[in-house]
């Protein structure tokens, strides 16, 4: 595919396509760390690129924008210029968004690779001489090999070597996960292409900590490493469900098993219930997977993961009506937190938008505050909900939003008149509350439902609360 020996170990100038919340602080992180390379993020969305330029950069993250200040302007750029952007470069990462289908085949559980092609195919046609493609986006296993049959085809001038090197960054703490990385993994068939990566993140990463895998080993460990993550996850959900039945404490039963150094004590956070951009995607991708090469019982061995992750979204909302006298009917609620986790404005998979959803088909009235979710966020969000799968019209829709959902600047206007609050997102400022005002301001009785187990050690009920958190 390429003269091995022409590729350039010590990278100078490297292109990113996509500026989302893995493409842009990871190219921030390199620029502040390399001010030896010149990194360019592209996007063909120029109101991203726009905010990536100005004071208001698109995703909130803690410690972000201090990097990309210091490194913006020097050896940091945005554009909407994609073809310049892959020309100049020697090294190209693929880091675009990679859905889960919603059409023909596949659809609901494999990756829609429409937008990595396209760059693939966009990559051929610009590029001159050697250059280094790069996937950063979480990809199904042997995708490597469609992006190398694509570079290859056609009339490319350029030859090109391919590298898998995903990305391990949790939101909210993407820029500690960036600076220590607990590995980084590069996976390829080329030594020259894996050192000149190696020598990228060697900057401030510790050598030990960079492994190189070959291809499809890097590509299956992503979808891996997210499968096990997500799977503790259910796993102390499901637990939760029995704790309620039998008067168990799931956070004292975590913390009894996480003690096992074999088990360890992270992600055993009972809640109510995973989201984000990849957990569901990759596992629905691998069970995908798993499907198509003939292996049923592997793939309905994770599903469950999901399944149960769904279960536990609808187990809340059930716990709400039943303590609610079974019916949320013209009650407010005051909803607490929409961003599927804290620290961070991403509301992609969040749980919050399957418990209002839930809640408003219900004739719930909602009363939503979230720190940093963007209201019209919430309303896009309410209303890819509510439509899909025809559960309304989106007229129907659209009247719901209106009459039943209004936005709060705070957590003492969402609970005033409320009949009850539902904790979704485990934001600290919540943990500052005045509960005592809250309780005055509420309806009675004034009831809490708390999905993150935030508010445990509050004494709510000492308060006059009726409070109710995950798996007690
Ligand atoms: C995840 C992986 O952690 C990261 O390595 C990968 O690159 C992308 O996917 P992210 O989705 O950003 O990162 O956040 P994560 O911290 O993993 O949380 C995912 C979801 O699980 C959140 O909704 C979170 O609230 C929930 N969660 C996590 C729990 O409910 N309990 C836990 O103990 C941990
Ligand atoms: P992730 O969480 O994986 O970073 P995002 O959706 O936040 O995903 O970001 C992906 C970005 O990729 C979006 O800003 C989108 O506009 C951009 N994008 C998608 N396809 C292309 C393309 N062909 N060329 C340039 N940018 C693209």
């Amino acid at each position: 595919m390429s003269d091995t020996q022409a590729i350039p170990t010590e990278i100078k100038r490297i292109c990113c396509i996509g500026a989302g919340y893995v493409g842009g602080p990871t190219m921030a992180m390199i620029a502040h760390k390399c001010p030896q390379i010149d990194v360019t993020v592209v996007d063909i969305n120029p109101q991203r690129i726009a905010q990536w330029n100005s004071d208001e950069l698109p995703i909130y993250e803690p410690g972000l924008d201090e990097i990309v200040k210091e490194a913006r302007g020097r050896n940091l750029s945005f554009s909407t210029n994609v073809d310049q952007g892959i020309d100049q470069a020697e090294m190209v990462f693929i880091s675009v968004n990679t859905p889960t289908k919603t059409f023909g085949v596949g659809a609901g559980r494999a990756a829609n690779l429409e937008y990595v092609e396209k760059c693939a195919r966009q990559i051929a046609r610009v590029s001159t001489g050697h250059k280094i493609v790069v996937e950063k986006s979480t990809l199904p296993v042997r995708t490597a090999e469609a992006v190398k049959r694509i570079l290859s085809s056609g009339e490319t001038k350029a030859s090109f070597q391919v590298l898998s090197n995903p990305e391990f960054l949790a939101e909210g703490t993407a820029i500690d996960d960036l600076l220590a990385p607990d590995r980084v993994l590069i996976g390829g068939e080329c030594a020259n292409a894996i050192e000149s990566l190696v020598n990228i993140y060697a900057n401030w990463v510790p050598r030990e900590r960079l492994l190189t895998t070959n291809l499809w080993s890097s590509e299956l460990s992503k979808l891996t490493a997210n499968a096990f993550l997500a799977q503790r996850v259910s796993s102390i959900n499901a637990i939760s469900a029995l704790c309620e039945a039998t008067e168990a404490d799931v956070d004292e039963v975590a913390r009894a098993i996480g003690t096992d150094s074999r088990i360890g004590p992270k992600f055993l956070k009972s809640s109510v219930g995973f989201g984000g951009s990849c957990f569901q995607k990759d596992i629905l991708n691998l069970v995908y997977l798993c499907e198509y090469f003939g292996l049923p019982e592997v793939a309905n061995y994770w599903e469950q993961v999901v399944a149960m992750n769904d279960y536990q979204k609808r187990r809340f909302v059930t716990r709400i009506l039943r303590t609610m006298f079974n019916t949320v009917s013209d009650k407010k609620i005051g909803i607490w937190g929409f961003a599927f986790k804290k620290d961070t404005n991403d509301t992609r998979e969040s749980a919050a938008i399957y418990v209002c959803r839930d809640l408003l088909l219900e004739k719930a009235r909602l009363d939503i505050y979230d720190p940093k979710v963007p209201q019209d966020q919430i309303k896009r969000d309410l209303m890819w909900a509510l439509t899909d799968q025809g559960a309304m019209s989106s007229e129907q829709a659209q009247a719901a939003i209106e009459e039943n959902v209004r936005f709060a600047d705070g957590c003492l206007p969402s609970a005033t008149d409320a009949h009850a609050i539902a904790v979704l997102t485990e934001w600290d400022e919540f943990a500052d509350v005045d509960f005592q005002a809250v309780h005055q301001v509420m309806k009675k009785p004034a009831f809490v439902f708390d999905g993150r187990n935030v508010l445990k050690d509050m004494d709510l009920r000492q308060l006059g609360f009726d409070y109710y958190g995950i798996g007690f």
